[in-house]
C-alpha cells in the first residue's frame, strides 16, 4: 500500500555502539587508504576519476550519513511493502532494544559504494524480511539473487559517491557476490586483511581472513 502507517520507521536495523562505530570507521578506512596504494587498483583508477594517473582521496570520495547500521527492513515509514507484517512479527517486538552482535566477513568497494558485508547468524535471519535480498533490485538481477542464500545482501554501507543513494551498496553487494558464483574474478591480492578481489568496473572485493565483529542494538529508525 502506499499509505502512511502512523508509527513505522523508515527502517528496522542493527545499529552499531558510537564506540563500535569510530572504531569500524577508523578500521576500514584504513583499509581504503591502503587499496589506493597498490599497483593492481591504480591500474584501474580511471573506473573512478574518469581519468588515469589521477589519485582518488577516498575521504572525500565516499560520503557518510547517519549512523553506521545493517539494515533489517525498510519500511519507508509504512510505504514499503510488508512493512506493518515485519513491524508486528513477535521475533522483531522480542528483539527489539536488545544487544547483538554482527560479523563483518568482506568490504566493498565500488566507484558508487563503500560497504561491509554482514554475516548473519540464523537467529538474526529470523528478522530478515521476505524478499529482501530482491527490494528494488534490477530485473538482470532477479535470478542471481534467487540463488544466492536467504541474506546475502546484509551489510553497513560505509560510504556513498556524490548523488548515490545508500541503498545502491547492498545492491552492489548482491552483483559481486553473483558475478563470484559465476567465477568472475579477474586479478586475486594478497592483503594483510584478506584476499582482495577484482570483479570489473571498478568492482572490489576484499574477504577478511578475520571476521570483524561489533556491538549492535537492534532499533529502528526514523528522521
Ligand atoms: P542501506 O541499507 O544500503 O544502507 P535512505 O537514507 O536512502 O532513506 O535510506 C535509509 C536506510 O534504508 C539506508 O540504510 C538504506 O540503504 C536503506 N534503504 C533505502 N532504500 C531501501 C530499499 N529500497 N531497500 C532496502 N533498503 C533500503
Amino acid at each position: 500500500s502506499e499509505q502512511k502507517e502512523p508509527g513505522l520507521p523508515l527502517f528496522f536495523g542493527w545499529f552499531l555502539l558510537p564506540e563500535e562505530e569510530e572504531r569500524i570507521k577508523c578500521a576500514t578506512m584504513d583499509f581504503l587508504k591502503t587499496l589506493d596504494t597498490l599497483d593492481a587498483f591504480k591500474q584501474h583508477i580511471s573506473e573512478f576519476t574518469g581519468e588515469a594517473e589521477k589519485e582518488v582521496d577516498f575521504e572525500q570520495y565516499f560520503q557518510t550519513t547517519g549512523p553506521l547500521h545493517c539494515t533489517a527492513k525498510f519500511c519507508d515509514y509504512g510505504k514499503a511493502e510488508g512493512a506493518k507484517e515485519y513491524a508486528e512479527l513477535e521475533v522483531v517486538k522480542d528483539s527489539f532494544d536488545k544487544s547483538d552482535e554482527i560479523s563483518v566477513t568482506a568490504l566493498i568497494v565500488t566507484p558508487r559504494t563503500f560497504g561491509a558485508r554482514v554475516a548473519l547468524t540464523e537467529t538474526q535471519i529470523k528478522l530478515w524480511p521476505e524478499g529482501g535480498d530482491k527490494t528494488g533490485a534490477p530485473e538482470a538481477l532477479l535470478a542471481s539473487i534467487e540463488a544466492l542464500p536467504a541474506g546475502s545482501r546484509a551489510h553497513v554501507t560505509l560510504g556513498c559517491s556524490a548523488g548515490v543513494e545508500a541503498a545502491q551498496t547492498g545492491l552492489d553487494l548482491l552483483e559481486i557476490l553473483a558475478l563470484q558464483k559465476e567465477g568472475k574474478e579477474c586479478t586475486q591480492v594478497e592483503m594483510e586483511l584478506g584476499t582482495l578481489s577484482y570483479l570489473g568496473e571498478g568492482r572490489w572485493f576484499l574477504a577478511l581472513r578475520e571476521a570483524i565483529t561489533a556491538d549492535t542494538k537492534f532499533s529502528s529508525f526514523s528522521e
